[in-house]
């Protein structure tokens, strides 16, 4: 399965459609892991449509850690009023208080030591890697999911299928460029490879694309019988 030739053609399609959303680095910039952090917990529940002013909101107002820091708790659970699951506000601050006071500042660039800091699991610690510092982590969140069952038509139901998707993830993700990848496939997975009705006519993955080749696309992910 480790098809080679995924990752060039994904990140030659996101060079010519990607998304520009505003915690994006365009090509050319450096990601500043701050905005990549605080995009990626946002939209951990929250549809794009609507984070995109309230990260604009959250930025004009707590621009870095040190300012997220010094902020005081009432102020950042108000301005987390609607976005629900309050507890991502209560581990931004969180975290944004361990990184001044323990490092110095900046984010850690590794996956492991970003999984010390609060609120940042699995899915938060390898996007922040691969999309804020270029480490090849491996980034799978409900889109991505569906794109990597599709593409590798996992037969295997949710959730046991995750391990056989996440597998098939690991194989494709390149070495260089892993945080566009990722990227890549949620736009993909947005635009593209949608849960209903896929535009496989205009996938650029649709010739090594096993769901495809089934004529049934929309039947991956699998999910469990109830
Ligand atoms: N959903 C979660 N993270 C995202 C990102 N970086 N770009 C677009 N959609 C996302």
């Amino acid at each position: 399965i480790a098809d080679t030739l995924i990752a060039p053609l994904l990140l030659d399609w996101y060079d010519r459609h990607r998304r520009d959303l505003p915690w994006r680095a365009r090509p050319g910039e450096t990601p500043d892991p701050y905005r990549v952090w605080l995009s990626e917990v946002m939209l951990q529940q929250t549809t794009v449509a609507t984070v995109r002013p309230r990260f604009a909101a959250w930025i004009a107002r707590w621009p870095d850690f040190e300012s997220l820091a010094a902020a005081p708790d009432d102020e950042v659970m108000a301005a987390w009023a609607g976005l629900g699951y309050y507890a991502r506000a209560r581990n931004l601050l969180r975290a944004a208080k361990a990184v001044v006071a323990d490092h110095g500042g900046t984010f850690p660039r590794t996956e492991a030591e970003l999984r010390t800091l609060p609120g940042l699991g699995a899915y938060t610690a390898a996007a922040v890697a691969a999309i804020a510092f270029g480490e090849r982590a491996v980034v799978v969140d409900a889109n991505v999911e569906r794109v990597g069952a599709r593409l590798f038509a996992i037969a295997t139901p949710l959730p046991a299928g995750r391990a056989a998707i996440r597998v098939a993830a690991d194989a494709v993700t390149p070495e260089r460029r892993a945080g566009d990848f990722a990227q890549a496939l949620m736009d993909l997975g947005s635009a593209i490879c949608t849960p209903k009705k896929p535009r496989c006519l205009l996938c650029p993955l649709q010739a090594h694309c096993a769901g495809f080749a089934t004529g049934a696309p929309e039947a991956f992910p699998v999910k469990a019988a109830k």
